[in-house]
């Protein structure tokens, strides 16, 4: 039998500063009851340099914990994969980071780019690698500092996201389990629909002195919100069929969070009661490519995930990218 990838230690590190939607409302024109009546975020939390908590700190406290859930030392570690569009630094790689951080010399590091569905990117990336039989252990993190590239003028953007990191680590076993399949999508032709202008932070002398677009984050809300509930639908039905699992048959979904009207949107349209959806959206926000891997560290630290169920993850994000996996637990 190939050898299967499972997931067998999950861990979350949020920053400590919490911003309320009353916080934002001396920021920018909008309310509370406007927040939570169109996306369901309550709160979210910003990073604060004086805390220690950069995008690789951030990572590297999520790896921690699921290292040691997973009761795996960092020598171990063959392969680092970090989901962000938000790295400390433009290079080297958050990964790479990361591996300095946690002494993990036998392990390849190395960032995925794929705004919110970065995760499952990462995942599938250290499942395939899993499989081919070149990796033993992976740690697999979605990691995200939203609030460094965020407009906070703009209300349409500012109130949706924020910062936070999550990880798994992912071990290859004979046993039956673990994923059974993951499907990623993208369209680069939908690119406009959400990106930021990072690279225009840096100008080339022969440009100074021309008025380029500061740095900023663009968003067309609306047509996002539509495809992401047909793609991440789509997207899951592919999985499904590949694992001849019906709706019934799958125990949790664990969608990434973006807008709860999306989430119930998709929840319906897969037929899946919410019941089963987890949903953390109101304490986070968006934290792009780390909602999913926080998500499965609370379901997984609240009991809500039981060896032998199937979990969906399922996400859709900048690029457009989109993904699904199904995992049947391990642990
Ligand atoms: N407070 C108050 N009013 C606001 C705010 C705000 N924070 N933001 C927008 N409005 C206003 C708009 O200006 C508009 O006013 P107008 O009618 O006078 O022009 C009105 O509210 C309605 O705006 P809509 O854009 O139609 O509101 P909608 O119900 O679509 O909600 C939202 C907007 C929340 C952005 C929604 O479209 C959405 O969630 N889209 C998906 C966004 C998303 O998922 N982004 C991330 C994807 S990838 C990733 O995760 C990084």
């Amino acid at each position: 039998m190939m050898p299967q990838a499972h997931i067998i230690g999950t861990g979350s590190a949020v920053p400590e500063r919490i911003l309320t939607n009353k916080d934002l409302e001396s920021i920018v024109d909008t309310s509370d009851e406007w927040i939570i009546r169109r996306t369901g975020i309550k709160e979210r939390r910003i990073s604060s340099k004086e805390k220690d908590e950069s995008t690789t700190d951030l990572a590297t406290k999520a790896s921690l914990k699921a290292m040691e859930m997973a009761g795996i030392s960092s020598e171990n570690l063959d392969m680092i994969v970090v989901g962000t569009v938000t790295s400390d630094r433009q290079f080297p790689s958050t990964a790479c980071m990361v591996q300095q951080d946690l002494k993990a010399e036998n392990a390849i590091a190395f960032d995925v780019s794929a705004g919110c569905t970065g995760f499952l990117y990462a995942l599938t990336i250290a499942n395939n690698a899993i499989r081919c039989g070149t990796c033993e252990n992976a740690l697999v993190i979605g990691v995200e500092r939203l609030s460094s590239v965020v407009n906070w003028r703009d209300r349409n953007t500012c109130v949706l996201l924020a910062d936070g990191a999550g990880a798994v680590v992912v071990t290859s076993k004979k046993d039956r389990g673990g994923i059974l399949s993951s499907r990623l999508k993208s369209d680069g032709t939908l690119w406009e629909l959400l990106y930021s202008s990072y690279g225009n932070s840096y100008i080339p002398e022969v440009l100074q002195g021309i008025d380029l677009k500061p740095l900023h984050l663009e968003m067309d809300g609306n047509r996002l919100f539509k495809k992401a509930i047909e793609y991440m639908s789509t997207i899951t039905q592919r999985v499904m069929q590949d694992t001849s699992l019906s709706s019934e048959e799958i125990q949790l979904v664990i969608p990434h969070q973006a807008n709860i009207r999306i989430i119930q949107g998709l929840a319906k349209s897969l037929k899946v009661p919410m019941e089963k959806v987890y949903t953390n959206i109101h304490k986070y926000g968006n934290t792009s490519s780390a909602t999913i891997p926080i998500a499965l560290d609370e379901a997984n630290r609240e009991g809500l995930v039981k060896k032998g169920e199937n979990v969906l993850l399922v996400s859709f994000g900048s690029g457009l990218t989109w993904g699904a996996s199904i995992l049947n637990w391990s642990f």
